[in-house]
């Protein structure tokens, strides 16, 4: 495969192709596998993320790169053979997250700060090695209007980090995927949200001009419109696409070449139906992917629950929402299709 970033960040978003983000940390792998009852030790965690892996089916037609967690990056499958190489075996490109958290801001309470820059330009190096051709950096945006979160010294430190983190991706031969998630957990209504993400979209584009990171060679893993989950409304597909498709045009450079969302705590279904919304109302100048988690992998760690007899059952229910996601990348997907799993 092409070492240019350029090339990279277009295989990352290839049609109808989209990201398994399975870079959970080790306490939320271990909050994911209390949900059903799997303790987390670090076999089983190997275990469950082989199985994804091994899915032959979504991993080849569907999966376009995978985000590994620093334990992950360095484990070998019960055969033997490094969980790196089952990846690029199925055509996906192996991927990092580099952050250390967010934590609180100092002097701005509710407001967190992203962390993770010192020593970042060894670790890129080492992650290289193992095969990394893309990294993950997540800043956190609350929302909560009564505290005056998010304060704009919060969302300028994130992009400013976000950037510095970009930068030195580039500078690796690692494609970064800046992703600055705007929270759906308050009490705001969708045009907070549109009003939020857009602040922080503008800052973020102007922290990667100022730092030269060349935008052809990034991923941006955004947020979708959607009023909070508090503020007991709900929207469409059709609402969310037309509010997240006008935010993009105002803010998204059109060299960015792709857009991978995160599914930030909607249903599965919820998932898929707002990203084949906004393709259906295509052709935009960026590919519009999805990079989820939980989204992917809520329905196959119900199926497995710890049990290698549900390894084949899990595997069905990865590749039915991998298949899914898939078609909603390119606006095929339809609702009557859910019940073929
Ligand atoms: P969710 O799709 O579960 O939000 O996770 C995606 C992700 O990688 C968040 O950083």
């Amino acid at each position: 495969m092409s070492e240019r970033l350029e090339d990279i960040a277009l295989a990352m978003v290839a049609d109808g192709k989209g990201i398994l983000a399975a870079d959970e940390s080790s306490g939320t792998i271990k909050k994911r596998f209390d949900a059903i009852g799997v303790t987390s030790t670090e076999e089983a965690r190997r275990d469950y993320r082989e199985l994804l892996f091994r899915s032959d089916e979504a991993m080849t037609k569907h999966i376009s790169g995978v985000i590994l967690y620093d334990e992950t990056i360095r484990q070998k499958a019960a055969d033997g053979t490094p969980l790196v190489d089952l990846i690029r075996k199925a055509g996906a490109v192996p991927g990092i997250n580099v952050d250390a958290g967010a934590k609180p801001l100092a002097g701005f309470p509710g407001d967190t700060i992203t962390e993770g820059l010192d020593g970042l330009r060894e670790r890129l190096a080492d992650y290289y090695k193992l095969g990394a051709r893309f990294a993950k950096w997540r800043a956190v945006i609350d929302i909560n209007e009564d505290e005056n979160v998010p304060s704009a010294t919060s969302i300028d430190a994130n992009c400013h980090a976000l950037a510095r983190y970009a930068a030195l991706c580039q500078e690796a031969g690692i494609v970064p995927i800046v992703e600055p998630e705007v929270l759906m957990d308050g009490s705001h209504d969708i045009e907070t949200c549109f009003e939020i993400t857009k602040a922080t979209l503008l800052q973020l584009y102007a922290e990667l001009y100022a730092a030269n990171v060349v935008l052809e060679g990034t991923i941006l893993k955004p947020n979708m419109v959607v009023p909070g989950k508090k503020s007991g409304t709900s929207a469409s597909p059709e609402e969310v696409a037309e509010m997240t498709i006008k935010l993009f045009r105002e803010t998204v450079p059109v060299a960015v070449p792709g857009i991978a969302f995160l599914s930030g705590g909607q249903s599965d279904e919820e998932a898929t139906a707002n990203l084949n919304a906004m393709n259906a109302m295509g052709p935009h100048p960026w590919k519009l992917t999805f990079s989820y988690g939980r989204a992917l992998q809520a329905a196959p760690q119900k199926a497995w629950g710890g049990k290698k007899e549900n390894v084949a059952a899990a595997q069905a229910a990865f590749t039915h929402r991998a298949r899914m996601n898939g078609l909603a990348a390119l606006g095929q997907w339809k609702p009557e299709l859910e019940k073929t799993a």
